[in-house]
């Protein structure tokens, strides 16, 4: 089969890197891609929002098989766009239809959904120009901290947690009165605040059957003990050490079948991965939000874990057959370390050059924000998020050790890590 991966992140290279191990596989497309998915297939530049050259590519280059890495193309309608053109129509889309792609591009979408089937998440209620004032006196109701949601995409800065009612209310009126967030937050919800530690499970599904994938904890803060601006993430582990076997069969009781039956209900063909972020509040799990796509850095370490043939996995949602395979998972741990470029996710430069030594041992490395230079064929930094460092253990602190020991040896001008991922499940069980 030949495979064409859209996006160009550490979550793509990871996925490309797994798919190009399957003996199903004959060649492996990234587009855009970055100068480490070119170690494992061939770069073919395209704009991500430009579906008629993805199409044209596909047809061009004989893909078998199409995997959306990022979520706006899929809230964009790019597998609808598959079905209405006669000459794509039978290529598998790994990645749900533009309706279903809104459980991430909607979050006032998703709750309606959550609330209608029962699925555990924080009371909420949604308010736009026509209620604003209801807004302000729900506002009233609730005890801080206030978490208030853009309804739409806005690049991961949407959700504000503000312990302050008054400054809450202008918030709130910045969101829908002044577009803070533009059309995004022309809607807001408004939800309870849950306390809680958070985790990341994701599903793959076909649309009428699912496999649950490995769990993960990803670390969105720029600063060490989870502090400062949020960021894309910053590092993550697989498995979560407080994640029982009790407490992810709740998850796949309470949260994954209502949600895979919801989405049959609805009439929603979803195939392709649901990622479930969650919140632990005591011994029960809550959904955040729904995600249409992998997480990123979530999937530099759940990939590793899956032992399977992920290709066949892909081809098994394509034909809805995920029933008639096994799945198999690593049991090591595995953790990610995210090296950003110098002021990240504020203001940070580009082109700098990168050095990865050839000899770097017990670790993978994926590319994120990299480039190959024109002129002279060297790698320069390209996005905040410039190299992601896997590494297996036979425990949390072991792979964490690997991909430290690892991350020292990469270098570029102004490169960042945290050098404490994992630190709040030291004292949890079986790490
Ligand atoms: P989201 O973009 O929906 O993932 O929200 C970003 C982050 O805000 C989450 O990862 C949580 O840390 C936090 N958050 C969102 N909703 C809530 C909530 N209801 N209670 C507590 N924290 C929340
Ligand atoms: N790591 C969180 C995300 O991919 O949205």
């Amino acid at each position: 089969m030949n495979v064409l991966v859209l996006g160009s992140g550490g979550r793509e290279h990871a996925l490309a890197w797994k798919i190009a191990e399957s003996p199903l596989c004959d060649k492996v497309y990234i587009a855009p891609g970055n100068a480490g998915t070119k170690n494992v297939g061939v770069n073919l530049p395209v704009d991500l929002d430009d579906f008629y050259s993805i199409g044209k590519m596909v047809i061009e280059y004989d893909i078998d098989l199409l995997l959306v890495g990022p979520e706006a193309p899929l809230v964009g309608g790019i597998r609808d766009y598959f079905l209405q053109r006669k000459e794509l129509s039978s290529i598998p889309v790994i990645g749900p239809g533009k309706k279903a792609a809104m459980l991430e591009g909607s979050k006032d979408f998703a709750k309606a959904f959550m609330h209608k089937y029962q699925i555990p998440a924080a009371a909420s209620a949604t308010f736009q120009k026509e209620n604003f004032e209801d807004g302000l006196a729900y506002l009233e109701r609730l005890t801080p901290p206030y978490v208030l949601k853009a309804d739409g995409l806005a690049a991961g800065k949407g959700v504000l947690i503000i312990d302050d009612l008054e400054q809450a209310k202008d918030e709130l009126s910045k969101m829908i009165n002044e577009s803070k967030f533009g059309e995004a937050s022309a809607k807001v919800v408004i939800e309870e605040f849950l306390d809680g530690i958070e985790l990341s499970v994701f599903v793959l599904t076909d649309g009428i059957h699912y496999k649950m994938l490995p769990e993960a904890k990803d670390y969105k803060r720029i600063g060490e003990g989870d502090t400062g601006l949020n960021t894309g993430g910053m590092g993550s582990v697989s498995p979560v050490p407080f994640a029982s076997k009790e407490f992810l069969d709740k998850i796949e009781r309470k949260i994954v079948q209502p949600t895979i039956e919801g989405l049959k209900n609805e009439g929603l063909d979803y195939r392709g991965f649901i990622f479930f972020g969650l919140i632990k509040v005591g011994d029960e799990p809550y959904v955040i939000e729904y995600n249409c796509r992998m997480g990123d850095p979530e999937a530099e370490s759940v990939i590793p874990r899956i032992k399977s043939d992920l290709l066949e996995l892909f081809a098994a949602v394509g034909n809805q057959s995920l029933d008639t395979i096994e799945i198999e998972f690593e049991h090591r741990y595995a953790a990610t370390v995210m090296i950003v470029s110098g002021g990240y996710p504020e203001k940070y430069s580009k082109g700098k050059l990168i050095t990865i030594p050839d000899n770097l041992t017990n670790c993978i490395v994926f590319h994120s924000g990299t480039t190959v230079d024109i002129e002279t064929g060297l790698i320069k930094t390209s996005g905040g998020r410039v190299i992601a460092v896997t590494s297996y253990g036979r425990n949390m602190k072991d792979a964490l050790e690997n991909a430290y020991a690892n991350s020292k040896h990469i270098d570029f001008k102004g490169k960042y890590y945290r050098k404490d991922i994992g630190f709040d499940l030291e004292n949890k069980d079986d790490v």
